[in-house]
């Protein structure tokens, strides 16, 4: 945890230098893309988007069970939602940079801990800090990353 905690504030720091608009210079300049691309087919970005869209489904039942203080949902629905890096394809894992990999398996823990505290201590400040933290790493990979589609030999 700590040292994923390392590896999120050092991508952080990194895209939000990137990221930061230049005083003084075009729109163009002030807006460009500075995420690191990781190139993909077509196919897997299909894939890949369809899990992230599948997020904010995700997202708005895990506030729904919040609302209605329905702990026992909020495990339910959180526990499968950490799993990206399974649903991933395997051709693509392969090639994924290391700092992304450990965003996504350090995102599955904090959907762990979501899950678990929700069902063991039902405290609903504790599941409101766990989403907090759950949403940092959405944020942090989207900060850092982009997909790429290229045609590569070979693949789909
Ligand atoms: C480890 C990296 C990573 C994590 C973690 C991650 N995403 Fe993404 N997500 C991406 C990438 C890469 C894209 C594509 C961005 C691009 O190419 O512009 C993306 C795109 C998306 C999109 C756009 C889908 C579309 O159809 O265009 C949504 C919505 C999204 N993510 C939601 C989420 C949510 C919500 C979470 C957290 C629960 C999350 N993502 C966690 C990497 C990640």
């Amino acid at each position: 945890m700590k040292r994923r905690s390392i590896v999120l504030a050092l991508i952080l720091a990194a895209a939000a230098t990137a990221t930061s608009p230049v005083r003084a210079q075009s729109s163009v300049a002030m807006y460009s893309d500075n995420r690191i691309a990781i190139n993909v087919s077509q196919a897997e970005k299909n894939q890949v988007l369809a899990e992230m869209r599948e997020f904010l489904h995700g997202f708005h039942s895990i506030n729904i069970a919040m609302a209605r203080q329905d702990m026992k949902a909020l495990g339910i629905i959180a526990r499968p939602m950490g799993g990206l890096l399974d649903r991933m394809p395997m051709k693509l894992k392969e090639r994924l940079p290391e700092e992304f990999t450990q965003l996504a398996i350090a995102m599955n823990e904090a959907f762990q801990n979501l899950a678990r505290d929700a069902e063991t201590n039902g405290d609903m400040r504790k599941a409101h800090e766990n989403l907090a933290e759950v949403m940092t790493y959405c944020s942090g990979c989207h900060d850092a990353y982009r997909f790429n589609v290229t045609a590569v030999k070979g693949r789909k």
